[in-house]
């Protein structure tokens, strides 16, 4: 078996900025009440750029910061609930853009954990020897699926992509890694995709692609399910959560990181938080968060950090890893 470690990132988000008060023009709603219950003050939303232009955009700073090559890719995987078209996969446009001919391409789906899997599916895929260079992004244009009467849930997304290269190495940087899922809370946070309606089903059924969330079950779920992860994720590891110099959560809510950093007793100021700026990107959260990091110089050599993610499906996920750049 192979190792595998992260060599470059990159990010992108479309430039308009909505604010609360922004959104309070449309709704019933308030600053007050967005940065209260959710620490949200603005978020980026897409004019004209659809799913494949933001992840382009940041797998091409990422492949510039890891000195790659397009054409030394061998695997191309996208997360995302977002997707340009059914058909092709947007990883398979995200090839053609970028020219990463060798690649072989598909998107996931696991909603905001989405970008934890792609870096587990990635890994196996690298530690086995069936890919040497893969590239992972995870990309939201939720924007498009948001329900702007439903102050209950347009409050809370945004637009954006994080991207990064996993390498074949001799250096472990994916140390470990937890994932399930829990199909039973699939209810509490759901977009429909095409209804079946064809010439043998009887009456039309209509077309409604909108998400909705029941935020209480969500909260309830995420602050369960986060220590669990940030626990597992350490077991049968040589290190325990003193050696962590930064927690990267899943970008939805800060009471709930609050709650997670209060649980285990670890001080708030190890999880890094940007949702203030960007709002939650679902699959764009972490490797936005992680990328910014990077950018501000916050990881050096030998830092031990843990990426934690939930979402939809429900799924959810952690991966601990050695910065190796
Ligand atoms: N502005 C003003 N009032 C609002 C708004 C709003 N935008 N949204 C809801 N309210 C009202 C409700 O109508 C309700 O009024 P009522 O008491 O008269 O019925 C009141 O505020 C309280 O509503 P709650 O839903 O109980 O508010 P809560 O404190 O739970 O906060 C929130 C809601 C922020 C959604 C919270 O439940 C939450 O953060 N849940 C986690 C969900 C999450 O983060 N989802 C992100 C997507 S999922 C994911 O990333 C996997």
């Amino acid at each position: 078996m192979y190792e595998v470690k992260i060599i470059g990132t990159g990010s992108y988000a479309p430039s308009n900025v909505v604010t609360n008060d922004d959104i309070a023009q449309f709704v019933d709603t308030s600053d007050k009440w967005i940065s209260d219950r959710t620490g949200i003050k603005e978020r980026r939303i897409s004019k004209d750029e659809d799913t494949s232009v933001l992840s382009t955009k940041a797998a091409k700073l990422a492949l510039e910061n890891a000195n790659v090559n397009p054409k030394d890719i061998d695997l191309i995987i996208l997360a995302t609930a977002t997707p340009d078209y059914f058909i092709p996969s947007t990883a398979c446009i995200i090839q053609e853009e970028l020219g990463a001919v060798n690649a072989t391409c598909f998107d996931i789906s696991a909603a905001c954990t989405g970008f934890i899997y792609g870096v587990n599916i990635a890994t196996q895929f690298i530690k086995t020897g069936q890919s040497k260079t893969a590239l992972v992004i995870g990309a939201e244009v939720l924007s498009k699926i948001v329900d702007w009467d439903d102050r209950n849930t347009c409050i809370l997304f945004g637009d954006g992509a994080g991207a990064a290269i996993l390498q074949r190495s001799d250096e472990k940087g994916i140390i470990s890694v937890y994932t399930g899922s829990d199909g039973s809370g699939g209810e509490h946070l759901e977009c429909p995709a095409v209804p079946l309606n064809n010439k043998f089903s009887g009456e039309e059924k209509s077309n409604d692609n909108i998400v909705s969330m029941n935020g209480r079950e969500i909260f309830k779920f995420a602050t369960k399910i986060m220590p669990k992860c940030i626990d597992e994720v350490l077991k049968n590891t040589e290190y325990n959560l003193e050696d962590i110099k930064y927690i990267v959560p899943h970008q939805a809510n800060t009471r709930i990181i609050e709650y997670v950093a209060k649980k285990l007793n670890i001080d708030l100021n190890k999880f890094y938080m940007n949702l203030d700026r960007y709002g939650n990107t679902s699959g764009g959260s972490i490797p936005i968060a992680l990328d910014e990091m990077v950018q501000k110089g916050l990881l050096n050599k030998g830092d031990k950090i843990i990426l934690v993610g939930f979402g939809g499906g429900l799924t959810f996920g952690a991966e601990l890893i050695e910065w190796r750049i």
